[in-house]
């Protein structure tokens, strides 16, 4: 096991009930808030009016910016900055998922830094300063509501670029999974496939004497994929939401992670396919994933058949390649369950632009190829094979 620090200090409230109290919660933090969202979901299922009354009964002032789009653009947050700046807004309040939350992130580094914001994704500055955010989680997936990272689109320069700094590590999140129930069954199964892989690129690692983080995701792993098959067929089951909603927070708050080298080379590689088609994160996660497994299990079959006993349920045989291939079958099989592609084309991608997108993830195109990845790092030849196999 590596040396680790740890800290998480958002505070979680959870549960039925949990986001009528948003405004007293938010009282110690800031007298003035901007209220973040995406396209209308909240109004529709009432959040809107529940948050908003809640911060006028604690006395706190609030503007609104919504419109955030699924893989957050640039130009909404430099847009946001604005607004904040002019309005003399203390903290932000992202009410929805992933997107909104990490338009938020960015906004909030954004009104401390006195260059453009995209320069911070750009060469990777971190400054440490932030305006504080909180966040009412409406979908179960990026684990932002208790990460310390921003994932933002810049739409003129077709790249996604995520950033990290404990600075827009939210202070708060209230998760109430009620809220889950009006997800539609594709954001469904790719929030599942997203925080299955915020579990998988930490562990999937080389690192040694692991004990206590691989039984923790291997436990939370199973906790998903048996919840996730009931939250799909009946997604007014509240009680299974619970689970995931949980399980989410847990996959990507770096607790899984601890004392083990990460990977994230599915990450690298599934953004430059949402930058260049906009097509949903978890959905390319669950297309690359598989793929990549079966390209680097050969680095560390002891990992890989334990997925497979452990994780995926396959029983241990003499003959641990087979095993593999069955664990990561049943994760296939799984993605489909849940109505999710498992190939590109499915997703509408085709073979024109993966060379370009190889090179953009392992910084070759830039002239430094820093490569992807570290449970084998993968050069741009590498990216470039699973991009192919994935098709
Ligand atoms: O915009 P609205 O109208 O709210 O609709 C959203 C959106 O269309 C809808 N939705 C959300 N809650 C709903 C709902 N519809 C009905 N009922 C509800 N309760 O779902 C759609 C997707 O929302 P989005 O916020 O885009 O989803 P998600 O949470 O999956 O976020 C994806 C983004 O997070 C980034 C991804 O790259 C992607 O841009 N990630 C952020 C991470 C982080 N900050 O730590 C880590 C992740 O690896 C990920 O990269
Ligand atoms: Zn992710």
């Amino acid at each position: 096991m590596e040396n680790f620090h740890f800290q998480i200090p958002t505070h979680l409230y959870f549960g039925k009930g949990e986001e009528r109290g948003i405004g007293a919660y938010l009282r110690p933090y800031a007298k003035k808030v901007l209220l973040h969202y995406g396209g209308g979901s909240i109004k529709k299922s009432g959040l809107y009016a529940i948050v908003t009354a809640s911060l006028r009964d604690a006395g706190i002032a609030f503007v609104t910016l919504g419109g955030v789009v699924p893989n957050p653009r640039l130009s909404l947050v430099r847009e946001g900055i604005a607004l904040c700046r002019r309005e003399g807004v203390e903290l932000i309040l992202a009410v929805g998922g992933g997107s909104a939350i990490d338009s938020a992130k960015a906004i909030a580094l954004g009104v401390c830094y006195e260059g453009d914001v995209w320069a911070l994704f750009n060469d990777d500055i971190v400054t440490g300063k932030a305006l504080p955010v909180a966040t009412v989680l409406t979908i179960p997936a990026a684990g932002s509501e208790t990460s310390a990272s921003c994932v933002v689109t810049n739409e003129e320069a077709q790249l996604k670029y995520g950033h990290t700094d404990n600075a827009v590590r939210p202070v708060l999140s209230v998760i109430n999974p009620a809220y889950f129930c009006t997800l539609p069954k594709n954001q469904i199964a790719n929030g599942v496939a997203d925080m299955m892989s915020h579990i998988f690129e930490r562990y999937f690692t080389q690192t040694k004497h692991t004990d206590v983080t691989d039984e923790l995701c291997e436990g939370v792993l199973r906790a998903i994929l048996k919840n996730a098959v009931k939250v799909y067929d009946n997604p007014q089951d509240v009680d299974a939401w619970y689970e995931i909603g949980f399980g989410g927070s847990l996959a990507h708050n770096d607790l899984l992670g601890r004392g083990r080298e990460e990977d994230w080379a599915c990450h690298g590689m599934e953004h430059e396919l949402s930058a260049i088609y906009d097509i949903p994160h978890g959905a390319g996660l669950a297309v690359l994933t598989p793929n990549w497994m079966e390209t680097v299990a050969p680095e560390n079959q002891a990992i890989f058949g334990q997925f497979a006993h452990n994780v995926m349920g396959v029983q241990p045989s003499r003959d641990v390649e087979a095993d593999i291939r069955e664990g990561i079958a049943r994760l296939r099989a799984f993605y489909r369950r849940i109505g999710l592609a498992t190939t590109l084309t499915a997703l509408g991608i085709d073979g024109a632009r993966l060379e370009e997108m190889a090179k953009k993830a392992t910084g070759a195109a830039f002239g430094d190829e820093y490569g992807q990845g570290h449970f084998k790092t993968l050069l741009w030849q590498d990216v470039l094979a699973i991009y192919r196999k994935a098709l």
